[in-house]
């Protein structure tokens, strides 16, 4: 199995955004996904992957079947055994139980993707820990970019706690297409004066994304030759191959 966790201290940067789409190119090529919602709050990951309804004061989830090609299933942990499915939503994973989930979801599939709070949280941090890569998605402004620099800090450190370096890259979200406005160049050049890896690729601005959050049509499928399916193949391409090249270097190094 590997873990990505898509973390950051700030809401609306584009985690779950990022969680669905990988989510979904994943399962597309091929790979089981498991996805953990760690965001109890606002949440986005298992909204889009699945119904929600209530019995006997109980949330239910029941995973989407109108995927096209793709399978859904909710593991909803009263039972040990993680059901099969292309995309396996793990709801509602907190503090207490968000490393058990990663690591009995993580024996059932191939890749694990974490979706968290946009705030610093115990659950932020267990899932740094139990990931291979950690994703960082930064929004193109001054405050994304000291909070993004904070959640860096905390891969750094945790990696310390473990004894092994935890990689990471910071995704450039929300960017904006064609001209490119001087603060998004301001904040490419404070990453790389920082030292802090990131993507080539970023994710760029466009309405494909926020329509899908109302009608639940990931771009991929509404218009796969449209810019934001284009945009999400490339960066799926790069996280794809960023983590294998990660595993292998581990592989190597053991
Ligand atoms: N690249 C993008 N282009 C346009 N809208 C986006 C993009 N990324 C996120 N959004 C929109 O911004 C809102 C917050 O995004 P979300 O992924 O939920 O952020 P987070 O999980 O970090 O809080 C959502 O309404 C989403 O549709
Ligand atoms: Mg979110």
């Amino acid at each position: 199995m590997s873990v990505i966790t898509v973390a950051g201290q700030k809401g609306g940067s584009g985690k779950s955004t990022l969680v669905r789409n990988l989510a979904i190119l994943f399962a597309l090529d091929g790979y089981k996904v498991g996805i953990v919602d760690a965001d109890l709050i606002q949440q986005h990951s298992s909204e889009f992957f699945a119904d929600r309804s209530r019995e006997g004061g109980r949330e239910v989830w029941t995973g989407r079947d109108d995927i096209p090609g793709l399978t859904v299933a909710v593991w909803d942990r009263s039972s040990s055994i993680v059901p099969q499915a292309a995309i396996v939503l793990a709801p509602q994973a907190d503090q207490d139980s968000i490393g058990d989930v990663i690591q009995t979801l993580g024996e059932a599939v191939d890749v694990v993707l974490c979706d968290l709070q946009g705030s610093a949280s115990v659950a932020m941090i267990h899932a740094i820990h139990y990931a291979d890569l950690v994703l960082i998605p930064v929004q193109p402004s001054n405050d994304d970019l000291k909070s993004c620099h904070s959640t860096a800090r905390h891969v750094v450190q945790a990696g310390k706690s473990a004894r092994r370096t935890i990689p990471f890259r910071i995704v450039i979200s929300r960017a904006s297409t064609g001209f490119r406005p001087e603060v998004e160049r301001v904040i490419e050049e404070a990453l790389e004066n920082a030292k802090l890896p990131k993507l080539k690729t970023p994710v760029f601005e466009r309405t494909a994304f926020k329509r899908a959050s109302f009608s639940r049509i990931a771009p991929m499928f509404e218009d796969p030759k449209g810019g934001a399916s284009v945009n999400l193949n490339a960066v799926y391409r790069e996280v794809r191959d960023t983590l294998a090249q990660i595993v292998e270097a581990v592989k190597e190094s053991a």
